[in-house]
């Protein structure tokens, strides 16, 4: 099994990633009741600052699994002094690592789905089509499964079986026939290319983005085991939501989506049958899914795919 050990040296200032959908999610993240907001992808740190910022009666707890992330918002956290705890961990540890904090109850939570621009932009870490570097794509370093080993071990069936069910890619079949044939792999840029050359020409001249774009979706989620815990990480924290308490989801694929919208769905149906009221305490915040605005699609190109959904706790 290939394990690259490497640990990209990114500091706080080089640390760039614009928070996406900003304004409408602190709009909502201001009005929350004092108390824990739970960020449970930190990040850089984008929307804690502004968070934090704009409501002072909240403290965050932020969790992310990407040291170099961590570092970044430690170094942006500093300020709020005890107004910010920090913890590097997955984020289906949370509710316990909250509770273990003392904390049985939140006011909010935001959950930001996918990759940040570093993990992107720095070749290093192995997640871009774009830039050259080691099929890696880790969020965490210490895990041990790289892209190269899905790449180079996996039986063809489970390949496709990535491609299609993580990257909804078409010609997966093509994709999984020329990586049979070129393997070993090992930097993206290799990948990337096989991936152009085995996808028809005529799929390659309609497509908008990269004809690499979905394999390498596929092989992240794969890679960071993104799917499944997101679904039950969700429900952990809808029920320590407090009356009022207001948890949101940002997504960016429609994988992440669908199980975002079906565990709200899930919390705010309870088990009244079909017609009959709910007696459960969940509601929608606001029905359906926000998109970026126009002004923010020209600026931050990385907020086309992001679809916010909010569910709320009544006040009891
Ligand atoms: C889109 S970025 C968040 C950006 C952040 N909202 C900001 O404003 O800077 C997503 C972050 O979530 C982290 N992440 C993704 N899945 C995670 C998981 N299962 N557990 C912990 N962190 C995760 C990634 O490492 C990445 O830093």
């Amino acid at each position: 099994m290939m394990t690259l050990e490497r640990r990209p040296n990114i500091d706080g200032e080089d640390f760039h990633h614009d928070p996406v959908m900003e304004s409408e999610i602190i709009e909502i993240l201001g009005n929350l009741q004092p108390g824990v907001f739970a960020d449970l992808t930190l990040g850089g740190a984008g929307h804690a600052v502004a968070a934090l910022t704009a409501n002072n009666a909240l403290t965050v707890h932020g969790f992310d699994r990407d040291d170099v992330a961590i570092d970044a918002a430690s170094a942006r956290l500093a300020g709020f002094g005890d107004r910010a705890v920090i913890h590097t961990t997955r984020f289906d540890r949370a509710a316990d690592l909250l509770r273990e904090a003392g904390v049985e109850s939140i006011s909010g939570f935001l959950m930001d789905l996918g990759v940040s621009s570093p993990q992107l932009d720095v070749g290093a870490r192995g997640f871009s089509y774009r830039i050259d570097g080691p099929l890696d794509m880790r969020m965490d370093h210490r895990d041990t499964k790289t892209a190269a080993d899905i790449v180079n071990t996996y039986a063809p069936g489970e390949l496709l079986d990535v491609l299609r069910s993580y990257g909804d890619e078409r010609h997966a079949s093509r994709i999984v026939d020329a990586i049979m044939s070129a393997r070993p792999l090992s930097t993206t840029g290799e990948l990337a290319q096989l991936v152009a050359d085995a996808v028809p020409a005529a799929a390659r001249r309609k497509s908008t983005g990269h004809p690499a774009k979905r394999t390498f979706q596929a092989l992240r989620i794969e890679v960071n085991a993104e799917l499944e815990i997101l679904g039950d990480t969700l429900e952990s924290m809808i029920d320590m939501l407090a009356p009022n308490g207001v948890g949101l989801v940002l997504t960016y694929h429609s994988g992440e989506d669908r199980i975002t919208k079906d565990r709200m769905r899930t919390a705010i149906d309870g088990d009244a049958p079909p017609g009959m009221p709910t007696t459960s305490p969940y509601r929608w915040f606001f029905r359906g899914a926000r998109t970026a605005s126009d002004t923010e699609l020209e600026r931050n190109p990385r907020s086309r795919s992001a679809r916010l959904r909010a569910i709320t706790r009544v006040a009891s």
